[in-house]
């Protein structure tokens, strides 16, 4: 969702989807990922697809789940019209933005209307993201009684000094009064965690990982910090204010992160995601990531049907203006040919903890990731391609060398 719109293929107004995404439908599931595109303030890394109350140009907070409400009526009539059959959700995702900026039954409203349209599975994961400092007891019990399962929650530091720099607004003791209040309502909760941060020592990560494993949550996820062209942190980078990202310092800093974490209970899953157990993993994650079907709900979302990729106008004013001239509110779409989509499920399949299949590949660039110590020899024996913990952090060079050789 970061960055500029993909070029593709204009969308026609009715948003109509090109013949054939039908093909297979029954054998892949269905999920729904909700855009909330609102924040309080900018964290100067952050370039997702999010906009503060002056960024709003006459678009609304207030009327956005009725915005919302027309795309989803939209997407089944989309979806009758080229044929996929009907299948309830395998699970939901609120994503930002801050989808908790807005009241809980806004959110509740809105899977209430998903549900309407497509039926979700029971006992499916639904999730929202949270910033620590936006939900309460009353909340997340709201939300855990609509059927909400999971919260994913932005702790991403426990230091000051690194929330600071990062430009977080949260009291760092927002995040364990956060968690409780969310495990006494029943949900499972996941915390995000950012490593890398400029001026962060290896002991500073270590006590955010300390503290992140204290408070007993099924699931961590830890991002090296990416600097986004065109955001507040990179200008201060490149202004000297803060010094670049050190690549070393980030590689003990994950193994720090596997370390500490697998001492704890937690087992990597994908290269940045760790859970208790396979129950605690991320199912809209994976979802993702198998290439299964979703649709992308909201200003900037994507969504996958059936190999096809479509994607709605960035801004909330332009996403809400289309739907309400009764259009649909997708920019384009594409269709990745084979070797594109052979491409991708080997970027996406090598990242987690099942693999790839080795048939197919270039026994030379497999020979060679195991003498590198990229991958997992044994395994490999039995063609599964399996990162090391050296491969993980490598991961974008044992693509390049898979699909380069
Ligand atoms: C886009 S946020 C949305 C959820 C919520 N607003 C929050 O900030 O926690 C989701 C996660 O993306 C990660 N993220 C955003 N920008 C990033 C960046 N430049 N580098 C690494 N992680 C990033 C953060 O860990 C964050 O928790
Ligand atoms: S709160 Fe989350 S979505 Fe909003 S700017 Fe910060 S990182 Fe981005």
């Amino acid at each position: 969702m970061a960055g500029p719109l993909p070029e593709g293929n204009e969308m026609p107004v009715d948003g109509s989807l090109p013949a054939g995404v039908n093909l297979g439908a029954e054998n892949r599931t269905m999920s729904a990922y909700i855009h909330i595109p609102f924040c309080r303030v900018r964290c100067g890394y952050c370039d997702f697809n999010t906009y503060t109350a002056t960024e709003l140009r006459g678009s609304s907070q207030a009327t956005y789940i009725d915005d919302l409400a027309r795309e989803i009526e939209l997407s089944g009539h989309v979806l009758e019209r080229a044929g996929v059959p009907k299948r309830p959700l395998s699970s939901v995702f609120f994503g930002g933005g801050t989808p908790t900026l807005l009241p809980a039954h806004d959110l509740i409203r809105a899977l209430e209307l998903v549900q309407r349209q497509h039926g979700i599975v029971p006992g499916a994961e639904i999730t929202t993201e949270a910033n620590p400092d936006t939900i309460t007891p009353e909340y997340v019990n709201a939300l855990a009684q609509a059927g909400f399962t999971r919260i994913s929650l932005g702790m991403q530091s426990a230091v000051p000094s690194v929330l600071a720099t990062l430009d977080r607004t949260h009291n760092p003791a927002s995040v364990a009064t956060s968690v409780q209040a969310a495990h006494d309502a029943g949900l499972e909760v996941s915390i995000d965690l950012i490593y890398g941060t400029p001026g962060e020592s290896v002991e500073q990560w270590r006590e955010s990982l300390e503290t992140a494993i204290s408070l007993n949550t099924g699931h961590i996820s830890a991002y090296a910090l990416i600097v986004e062209e065109g955001t507040a942190l990179e200008r201060r980078i490149r202004r000297g204010e803060l010094p670049e990202p050190d690549d070393d310092l980030e590689a003990d800093m994950y193994e720090l992160a596997e370390d500490l974490l697998s001492k704890a209970g937690f087992n990597w899953y994908e290269v940045s995601n760790w859970s208790k157990s396979e129950a605690q993993r991320s199912e809209h994650n994976l979802t993702y990531w198998q290439g299964n079907d979703w649709w992308g709900y909201g200003p900037g979302a994507h969504s996958h049907i059936g190999g096809t990729r479509f994607w709605n106008v960035k801004h909330p004013a332009a996403y809400a203006q289309r739907l309400a001239e009764g259009h649909s509110p997708a920019a384009g779409w594409e269709t990745p040919d084979s070797q594109s989509r052979e491409l991708e499920s080997i970027l996406l399949g090598s990242r987690i903890r099942e693999g790839i299949s080795t048939e197919g590949l270039a026994p030379e660039a497999v020979a060679g990731l195991i003498a590198d110590g990229l991958i997992d020899g044994p395994q490999a024996i039995h063609s599964r391609l399996v990162l090391t913990v050296k491969g993980r952090l490598r991961a974008d060079e044992v693509v390049r060398r898979l699909t380069f050789f």
